[in-house]
């Protein structure tokens, strides 16, 4: 079932740099982080600095899985677009949905997540590539002399749909059995454990850019599949394959974090590859008791820790948002509770933990029955941020109408006390109205909940400064202006 993913050969694949390089878009984040700061305490955990906007302090990210129905639950959209930072789709993007008969490609779903993704300034891991699970039957019933063939084709089919819109891509998903040696499904039984690598290089000739990982599950720690994973990695980086990094599954239970995982994890950035925690969850026997929702806070900030201890880990993921729309439950029978978020949405003690791991405080947002988190073991080696007092943002508008067409203008002024450095401006079209074409700014989708993000020359603005875009659009009769504005996740204000 893990996940796991590796790193590309840069010449020097420096951990570092890559966490440096991650930091610089942390800058955006701090206003995200500021603006869900004004958030409603009420709403779900979204007071106080965010899971995000602490991470990206720190130079890592945090993010989330969701699914395509998610986007239809608006108390869902609203932590996982405010606390996190990159997104997974959970199975949109997977063989049997993209490919479901030869040839015929469906990147509807998946494209609805990216679009959120963007519109939140989120980035996006693309899972998975090549996999046993989910697989539609037409390919592992083709004789073994086509496989090679029909996966080189869904890879650089699906890479060059993404191409550029993605952070990393899960290529090969869950190889391994238990003991370390290869499944017999219908990559390996075809071609043997050349297909690793003739994938990787098949995704590399699509996308020059992405991040390439190999995923997989119960690899946290070190045993007999985690070694098969760390001999293949660094025979793979010896032979030069394209690989930039190794993703931990992590689906946990609750007290089982495995004590060697930052062992493990560091052996694996020795190799050269980067490493991300991709499908955190720490599941539960239910009723969860107060004492494991505890030890579930330790799970979690002994996770987070451990990936700022590791130089070269670059995020961690939760698999889901929240309890409520978890697999756990339908996956383990007996089982849940197995994330931050209950099933109302609220922050549980892990996501306090979390938060503290990461070097922020939050207004104790636990449930009343539960005892405080404690921070783990493994102090985080970076400095604490310091939260940005002051993300605000104003908005105003002037729209000129006619019968069937529109144009209008908008200003966005940083009210708040940091520079903003790239910016996307979400906002909701009124009923009707779609955009034709758009200055000073791209704009996606066209109708509905939508984004502006800016362009090369446009995306500073300076506390106290504005910047201005505007568009043209169709009408069917409401002319007005849009409402609910958000710079980079925060709300604005208008006027
Ligand atoms: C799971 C999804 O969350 C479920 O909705 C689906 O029914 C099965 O797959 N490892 C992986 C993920 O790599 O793709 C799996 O996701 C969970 C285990």
């Amino acid at each position: 079932m893990p996940v796991r993913t590796l790193r590309t050969p840069s010449p020097t694949p420096t951990p570092r740099r890559q966490r440096r390089a991650l930091g610089a878009l942390a800058a955006t984040a701090a206003a995200a982080l500021a603006a869900a700061a004004l958030l409603p305490a009420g709403q779900a955990g979204a007071a106080g600095p965010t899971l995000r906007s602490l991470a990206e302090a720190k130079g890592i990210y945090f993010g989330t899985a969701m699914t395509q129905s998610d986007l239809n639950n608006s108390t869902l959209t609203a932590v996982a677009g405010s606390q996190f930072g990159m997104l997974t789709p959970g199975n949109e993007m997977k063989w049997d949905t993209v490919e479901s008969s030869p040839g015929n490609f469906n990147y509807g779903p998946a494209d609805r997540l990216v679009a959120f993704a963007q519109t939140h300034t989120m980035k996006v891991r693309g899972h998975t590539l090549v996999w046993h699970n989910q697989l539609p039957s037409w390919v592992s019933n083709l004789p073994g002399s086509q496989v090679q063939g029909a996966m080189r084709n869904h890879i650089t089919n699906e890479v060059g749909h993404y191409k550029g819109k993605l952070y990393a891509w899960d290529v090969v998903n869950e190889m391994f059995n238990e003991d370390g040696s290869f499944r017999n499904d219908a990559f390996y039984n075809a071609m043997g454990s050349g297909f690793v690598a003739d994938a990787l290089r098949t995704a590399r000739a699509a996308d020059p850019d992405v991040k390439l990982y190999l995923n997989d599950y119960n690899i946290e720690g070190q045993n007999a599949k985690s070694d098969a994973m760390y001999n293949l990695v660094k025979t793979l980086k010896s032979q030069g394959v394209p690989l930039d990094g190794v993703g931990f599954q992590a689906h946990f239970i609750v007290g089982q974090v495995p004590s060697s995982l930052k062992a493990n994890l560091q052996r694996f950035t020795a190799l050269g590859v980067n490493v991300a925690i991709t499908e955190l969850d720490d599941r539960i026997p239910l009723p969860a008791s107060s004492a494991n929702l505890a030890q579930q806070a330790t799970d979690y900030a002994n996770v987070v820790n451990t990936c700022l201890a590791v130089s070269g880990c670059v995020g961690v993921t939760q698999w889901g948002t929240g309890d409520a729309d978890s697999w756990i439950p339908g996956t383990f029978p007996g089982y849940g509770a197995a994330t931050m978020y209950d099933n109302n949405y609220q922050p549980k003690p892990a996501y306090t933990a979390s938060v503290n791991a990461l070097g922020g405080a939050t207004n104790s947002p636990s449930p009343s029955n539960s005892p405080s988190p404690s921070p783990s073991s493994s102090p985080s080696p970076s400095p604490s941020p310091s939260p940005s007092s002051g993300v605000g943002c104003k908005v105003t508008g002037a729209v000129n109408a006619w019968n069937t067409g529109l144009t209008d203008n908008l200003t966005i002024t940083n009210t708040g006390s940091s520079t903003v450095t790239a910016w996307t401006l979400g906002f909701t079209l009124p009923a009707g109205q779609t955009v034709t074409s758009a200055w000073n700014a791209t704009i996606t989708p066209s109708s509905g909940q939508v984004g502006a993000r800016n362009l090369s020359y446009n995306g500073t603005i300076s506390p106290g400064g504005s910047t201005s875009f505007g568009y043209q659009a169709n009408h069917t009769g409401d002319a007005g202006l849009p409402t609910q504005f958000t710079l980079n996740g925060t709300p604005c204000t208008t006027g």
